[in-house]
């Protein structure tokens, strides 16, 4: 039974689906810690910014509020999803400021534009091969360009200490993925979020320290 709910968060669909995306969209929580990890990247108006994971689109409302002349893309591979978050952002994606597009981390599509941002909440754990995708990822990003990854445990009895083993976790594969200057930041939920931001390097600064915060020991 735990299995199937979490396949659900997982990849959503059929009416189970429908529910926790309802559910997701309606926890305050949820909404918090996705104002606090927009909040944290700079997104300037013009920005070209992907989401990967969107779940029912919180985010990607926020991120098309702050990047109002720019553009918001977003992927997800469940059709609940990408029909739940086109419903809450369709002013957007009249305007031609929000694209969603169903598809799997592992399948990106091409953008115009190299990216300013990439953002993914409580999504890398179902990636396929994670640190692949990352590096996949930081090839569509500008030099310089942004990264935020956060996470906030769900399973059953997660504390602080499960959180602080998830940033360590996303900081070390940032870094494994070529991304340099990461950071922790942390919002005190019960239990907490963590977000790990990192920098793209421009050419030349591969050999730059690779944090500029280290994370706690374990
Ligand atoms: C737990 S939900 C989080 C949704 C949203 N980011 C939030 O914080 O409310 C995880 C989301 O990541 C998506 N996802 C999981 N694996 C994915 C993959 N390989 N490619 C694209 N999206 C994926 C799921 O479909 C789901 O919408």
């Amino acid at each position: 039974m735990t299995t199937k709910i979490v396949r659900q968060f997982g990849r959503p669909h059929g009416v189970p689906g429908r529910l926790v995306g309802w559910v997701m969209a309606h926890r305050a929580s949820n909404l918090q810690r996705s104002l606090w990890v927009v909040s944290l990247l700079d997104v300037q108006p013009t920005d070209q910014v992907l989401e990967v994971g969107f779940g029912p689109g919180l985010a990607i409302a926020e991120l098309a509020r702050r990047a109002n002349q720019g553009h918001v893309y977003g992927i997800d591979h469940s059709d609940a999803m990408v029909r739940q978050t086109r419903k809450r952002n369709a002013a957007a994606i009249r305007t031609q400021r929000v694209t969603l597009l169903r598809t799997s981390v592992d399948r990106l599509p091409r953008f115009d534009k190299p990216l300013d941002t990439i953002v993914a909440v409580n999504s890398l754990g179902f990636w396929p091969n994670p640190t692949q995708q990352l590096g996949e990822l930081r090839g569509l990003l500008r030099p310089g360009g942004h990264i935020a990854l956060a996470s906030q445990p769900r399973c059953a009895g997660a504390t602080a200490d499960t959180t602080a083993r998830a940033g360590r976790e996303l900081h070390d594969r940032l870094t494994q993925a070529g991304f340099t200057q990461a950071r922790l930041e942390t919002l005190p939920l019960a239990p907490p979020v963590v977000c790990v931001l990192a920098t793209n390097p421009s050419e030349g600064q591969d050999e730059m320290p690779t944090s500029a915060s280290p994370p706690p020991p374990a």
